[in-house]
């Protein structure tokens, strides 16, 4: 089992505070709140932002980097981008010292948060998505009447008067593949213009649109995706999307339908 290191005295830390330590190697985010103190990775699961920058509410840690928040007891994410938790580790006071017992993923003993975390994590954030699959395996007849529909709803945006809500509708049907929530609930897309195409009547489109973070893995394909769904617009003729970090994207930027499918409130 590995060993209990030394971090700091308790008189180093206020209450509450915060304070950056390396143990064994790695760098941890300690606090102290309500006479106690507590111990996660200063790693946040959405794009390694350092938590022990962010802001300390109560037993809450803020990633200082798009927000996402952190429960510091036992590293669960809070709140979007991030959607898995951070390890927590043990800590003991003797003597007016502070040690740290570092913790693998899953290596948590039963109750521990740095095994439970993940799981209670996830199903609490993706509460709908799980029922939805659910019931589409369950009905195959619910799922070709729930096809048609959108193939129907579908052929009627691709043949409407082109404008930017029609834009927007269709970019609908662009999900991000970790979140499963549509590019236009999460807030990604930023801006919509269109040109007329040289040769023929048709609209070029171009499309300003954002990643939940700079390093977002899933970027290309929601960029082809988003083409390609403009693009079966009749009157279309090219689609550009350009990736602007600026603003940055927060989760303040999603809708109230995107915080629903996410279970945030
Ligand atoms: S890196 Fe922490 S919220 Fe993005």
């Amino acid at each position: 089992m590995p060993e209990f290191f030394h971090v700091a005295s308790t008189s180093d830390i206020p209450d509450p505070g915060k304070s950056l330590v390396e143990v064994d190697g790695e760098m941890i985010a300690l606090f102290h709140v309500a006479e106690s103190f507590y111990a996660i990775d200063d790693v946040c699961t959405h794009d390694g932002g350092p938590l022990v920058d962010g802001e300390l509410q109560g037993y809450t840690i803020a990633c200082p980097r798009h927000g996402a928040k952190f429960d510091i007891r036992t590293g669960a994410a809070l709140s979007m981008p991030a959607i898995r938790p951070t390890l927590a580790h043990d800590v003991k006071v003797e003597n007016g010292d502070i040690f740290v017992r570092l913790r693998e993923a899953g290596s948590g003993p039963s109750g521990n948060p740095a095994s439970a975390g993940p799981k209670a994590s996830i199903a609490s954030v993706f509460p709908t998505q799980t029922t939805d699959k659910q019931e589409v395996l369950a009905s195959t007849d619910e799922n070709t009447d729930a096809s048609t529909d959108e193939n129907t709803a579908t052929e009627s945006l691709t043949s409407a008067t082109l404008s930017e809500d029609i834009v927007r509708e269709l970019l609908k049907q662009v999900k991000d593949p970790e979140l499963f929530v549509n590019i236009i609930d999460l807030g990604l897309i930023y801006n919509v213009s269109f040109s007329t195409a040289p040769d023929n009547s048709k609209q070029n489109v171009s499309i300003d649109m954002t990643m939940t973070s700079p390093a977002c893995p899933a970027g290309p394909q929601l960029i082809a995706d988003a083409k390609r769904a403009v693009n079966t617009h009749e009157n279309v003729e090219e689609v550009e999307v350009r990736i602007v970090m600026e603003p940055p994207w927060t989760p303040d930027r999603m809708t109230d339908d995107g915080r629903d499918q996410l279970g945030i409130f």
